[in-house]
């Protein structure tokens, strides 16, 4: 049985994959609370400990604004460790299977982005993940970087959690309405990734950057519409509060970090190498609330 390491324990992609690839291997799980990413020597430790012939990063800073504040935790984190998990990967030929993030381009583009297009993150976070995935590139370890876009589960933070609360509160909700993207489930991206850890058996050959995200694309405020009417539709006996959703541009809501205006990644390549396809957000998203 292969040895799988998976970083990111109580994370939304992190906790699916502790699903997914459980029937794939031997499966080690750690929160920060074991392995922490901002200690270099504590990183080499664990790694060394476990063995792991494949290493799943789902760990990451990933409070976008407060990163504006924090440049440091956040490039040590996104940045640096994923270096350090690439060099050890190295040392052993493990597979490194690391997730990225739409955020590493502006968001000018009017079309799809594509792996090849030029990056130009708007903040601190997308700086420090585009580092990141550099620094692995770099040290050219067998890996895989999968780039995702508007996460969203049944745990952790998340819009669908959120726009759920606040419907229950609320009569009237202001949402964006001109930042487009697809709202991905963290149950497929993590099937994904399974998918294509048992395509790749013991082949060490591999090296590629990804886009991976649902079908579809969508407004925020596109996005929280359907969270409400579908969930509506399936408990029409269960009270939400909320009676109008109105659509107001980014510009109305100001954040510390800049967001993209497009977000919407072409999934192409990693359809055409590993035959992978997300299901439309639409779809995944009643099949979620259906649970
Ligand atoms: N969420 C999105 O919309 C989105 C979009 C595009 C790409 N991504 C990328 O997808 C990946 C997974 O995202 P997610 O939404 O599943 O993340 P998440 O739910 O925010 O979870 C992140 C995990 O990282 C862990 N972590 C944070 N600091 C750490 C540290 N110093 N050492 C070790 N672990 C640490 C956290 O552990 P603790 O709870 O123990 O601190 C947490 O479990 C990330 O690479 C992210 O950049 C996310």
């Amino acid at each position: 049985m292969k040895k799988i390491l998976i970083l990111g324990k109580q994370g939304q992609i992190a906790w699916e994959l502790q699903v997914t690839l459980a029937s794939l291997g031997n499966v080690t799980v750690f929160g920060s609370q074991e392995l922490d990413l901002a200690n270099p020597d504590q990183i080499r430790e664990q790694v060394r400990q476990v063995q792991p012939d494949i290493i799943v990063n789902a760990a990451a800073y990933t409070a976008v604004d407060k990163a504006e504040t924090e440049p440091e935790l956040c490039a040590a984190i996104n940045a640096t460790a994923p270096g350090i998990l690439a060099e050890l990967a190295q040392k052993s030929q493990a597979l490194l299977i690391h997730y990225s993030t739409d955020y590493v381009f502006d968001g000018s583009k009017t079309s799809p982005y594509l792996e090849t297009d030029l990056t130009n993150p708007l903040g601190i976070y997308g700086a420090s993940k585009l580092a990141g995935e550099q620094a692995i590139m770099q040290v050219d370890c067998p890996h895989l970087i999968l780039r995702t876009t508007w996460v969203y589960g049944n745990r952790g933070k998340n819009f669908l959690l959120t726009i759920l609360r606040l419907a229950a509160e609320k009569s009237e909700l202001k949402i964006v309405s001109d930042q487009i993207g697809a709202p991905t489930w963290s149950r497929s991206i993590a099937e994904a990734t399974s998918q294509i850890v048992a395509q790749c058996g013991d082949d060490r050959s591999l090296r590629g950057l990804y886009n991976l995200s649902a079908a579809g694309k969508t407004s925020w405020h596109g996005f929280a519409s359907q969270i409400v009417g579908q969930y509506r539709e399936l408990y029409p006996d269960r009270h939400l509060s909320i009676q109008n959703i109105l659509p107001i541009p980014a510009s109305d809501y100001p954040t510390p970090a800049q967001r993209p205006a497009n977000s919407v990644l072409d999934n192409s390549k990693i359809l055409a190498d590993f035959g992978v396809q997300l299901p439309d957000w639409n779809l995944s998203l009643s099949q979620l609330l259906a649970r």
